[in-house]
């Protein structure tokens, strides 16, 4: 029976495209691409950067991120500039579905469990319909490594003070599902984009188009009122 739910952020509650017209703004014509190629430089700095053991925060590699992508469009910026485009990760979309999740969800603890350093995601939620909505704001700053080591999703473990399995760990990140199945949680992969599952030995329990559908298939499984032993 779930007990409890984390959340990743970006890309799951909140839509890490929405940079786009910030940056179409910035660079007129480029948006779609700067946006694409950003997020993935940052995930793969974050893996980089673990895999190296060379810790930065999310917020410093989100930034490294957008300049080698300015970098290899050959836009040029400045510093104003830049700081200007990473404010739109403070005021990102959220998925429309997510607050009718949370409540179908509820009365179970709810928490995101993300890469992001806590003064990004507290600035992030605080700007959003999500703010009070949620329990906590677990960030992979605190054991300075990135997900999907398996010390961060242990982080929900010990904040919600249930087994792995009692967790419903929810992102729509495939890499992320992989890493959070691996770990031991129970999985739902927010699919949106319809991809299909990675050949790593860890698919997820769920695979949905929605927040809300997911929401629905576990209430539909354990109702709404797990009793914590
Ligand atoms: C997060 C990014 C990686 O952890 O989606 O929120």
């Amino acid at each position: 029976m779930i007990k409890g739910v984390a959340f990743d952020a970006y890309g799951t509650l909140f839509d890490v495209y929405s940079v786009l017209q910030k940056c179409e703004e910035a660079y007129p014509g480029s948006g779609g691409k700067i946006s694409q190629l950003w997020r993935q430089k940052q995930l793969e700095y974050s893996w980089l950067r673990t895999l190296m053991g060379r810790y930065e925060t999310f917020w410093h590699i989100t930034e490294d991120a957008l300049r080698f992508t300015l970098d290899t469009l050959g836009l040029d910026y400045d510093a104003s500039r830049i700081d200007d485009i990473l404010k739109a990760y403070f005021e990102l979309d959220t998925y429309p579905d997510v607050l009718e999740a949370l409540e179908l969800l509820r009365p179970r603890p709810a928490v995101i469990l993300t890469n992001g350093n806590v003064s990004m995601l507290d600035q992030l939620v605080a700007n959003s319909s999500l703010d009070g909505h949620l329990d906590g704001i677990l960030s992979a700053d605190t054991v300075k490594l990135f997900k999907p080591r398996p010390e961060v999703y242990q982080l929900a473990v010990s904040h919600l003070a249930l087994a792995p399995h009692e967790i419903l760990f929810v992102s729509s990140n495939s890499w992320d599902v992989t890493g959070a199945k691996s770990f031991g949680f129970t999985v739902g992969w927010i699919n949106r984009q319809n991809q299909p599952v990675e050949h790593l030995d860890a698919p997820p329990d769920y695979t949905v188009s929605s927040l809300l559908e997911l929401a629905q298939a576990i209430e539909a499984e354990d109702g709404h009122s797990p009793e914590r032993s």
